[in-house]
């Protein structure tokens, strides 16, 4: 997929500020290449293992809706991208 975001999006994480790569796929990639931790399994949307909740800001899933269960606020970043700024909270 072409990524035709042109603004970098900040992404305020666990006491840090994450710049979102245009050449990161998915947030968690972008997580993942500023060395912010994330659980995972699947990286495809099915399992939740990813899921993290959103403070702030919108996100959008380029595939469309993911499959696995997702609680208010919360969202899965093996499968989508920042709009905005977005401020995360990652449960240990
Ligand atoms: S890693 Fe499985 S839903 Fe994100």
């Amino acid at each position: 997929m072409i990524n035709t975001l042109k603004l970098q999006p900040k992404i305020n994480v666990q006491g840090k500020v994450v710049l979102y790569n245009n050449k990161a796929q998915t947030l968690l990639d972008c997580l993942e290449l500023a060395d912010v931790e994330v659980h995972y399994h699947c990286r495809d949307g099915f399992c939740g293992a990813c899921r993290v909740t959103l403070v702030e800001g919108q996100i959008h899933y380029p595939a469309g809706e993911p499959l696995a269960y997702v609680g208010d606020n919360e969202i899965l970043p093996c499968c989508c991208v920042p709009v905005t700024d977005i401020s995360l909270r990652i449960d240990e």
